[in-house]
């Protein structure tokens, strides 16, 4: 297997809801005029509390500086595995299900926080700069770790940190933040970049003004319904993830689902704000669901976390 580190050097920012009108210009931008920017990492994911932004050093420079955009202060690289060499199989498992064990256990075994963020396409696993020779240390027994300069993949030499590491613990990780469960169900889709400008409208209409109006007809999260919704362009790849609600608004066969078109039953993580210090909270839901074999997406954003996992399980039907 092979870990890739990406060169993006990325920024994870929040918008609070009512201000979003100051960053529509820059945001249209990186979303739906991307060949006029930089910017090769961009994802915008709205919550109920805001909307959190992900996005490169390059598309940054897009949104403009403003006491209303906060800004989580370090850079994060993004990581990204890839099960290498032989024939494409297409039958691996899915989402963070796939990397609990290899890679979200072991570093949260050596205290790194990550962030993460699962697309239609692959999962991208977020850590600091700063952590990155203690992530190459951790990673180094279990994966070939390549790195990402000017566009080239090059080998990425273990740096030989031995100071501040600890035998991991063979302790389970108890759940410690609250858990809730939307009652709305989602699905994760991506589209054809060559079609973006036939459904532009109607992706601006559900990122940026689909909110009061909706939302008030659907009873608000009373009903337990949340406005969940996000974007991505990452690498010229489009993902979407959205409730079925708004997916019915989309033209037909516009958007890939995966071949079973599952659908996805979300579970939010956190009371209090997560902040961006805390390990292990990944590894806490990640694992045992990675034990039970059920597939699992993650999106985290700038203050609580989002497990996306699939209700199409066997050992689940026959509960
Ligand atoms: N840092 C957490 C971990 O290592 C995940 C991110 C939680 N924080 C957030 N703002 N979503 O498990």
């Amino acid at each position: 297997m092979e870990l890739h580190i990406l060169e993006h050097r990325l920024r994870v920012a929040s918008i609070a809801k009512e201000s979003i009108q100051l960053f529509t210009y820059g945001l249209i931008k990186l979303a739906f005029l991307s060949s006029k920017t930089r910017c090769k990492f961009f994802s915008l994911t709205e919550t109920p509390e805001d909307y959190t932004i992900i996005v490169d050093e390059e598309g940054f420079l897009e949104l403009p500086s403003s006491e209303h955009l906060s800004v989580a202060d370090a850079t994060w690289l993004a990581l990204n595995v890839v099960s290498g060499g032989g024939g494409f199989s297409g039958s691996q498992p899915i989402g963070v299900t796939k990397i609990a064990k290899s890679v979200i256990a072991p570093l949260a075994d050596q205290n790194i926080s990550v962030f993460m963020l699962s697309t239609y396409q692959t999962d991208f696993i977020l850590v600091r700069e700063r952590d990155l020779p203690f992530v190459m240390h951790t990673l180094a027994a279990e994966f070939t770790i390549l790195r990402v300069v000017n566009g080239e993949m090059v080998a990425a030499d273990d740096l030989g940190i031995t100071n501040g590491f600890v035998k991991p613990k063979l302790v389970q990780r108890p759940v410690i933040h609250p858990l809730s469960s939307p009652s709305n169900m989602f699905c994760v889709t991506s589209l054809d970049p060559d079609t973006l400008p036939a459904v532009a409208t109607l992706l601006m209409d559900v990122m940026f003004y689909s909110n009061g109006v909706k939302d008030s007809v659907v009873g608000s999260e009373d009903s337990g319904h949340i406005r969940f919704f996000s974007f991505s362009l990452i690498e010229g790849y489009i993902s979407l993830v959205m409730d079925v609600q708004t997916q019915q608004r989309f033209p037909n066969n516009l958007l890939f689902t995966s071949a079973s078109g599952e659908l996805w039953k979300m579970v939010r993580i956190g009371g209090q704000p997560l902040g961006f210090d805390e390990c292990g909270i990944v590894a806490q839901i990640s694992e045992p669901l990675a034990a039970a074999d059920i597939p699992a997406y993650y999106i985290s954003t700038f203050k609580f976390d989002h497990a996306l996992v699939s209700i199409n399980t066997p050992s689940l039907e026959q509960g």
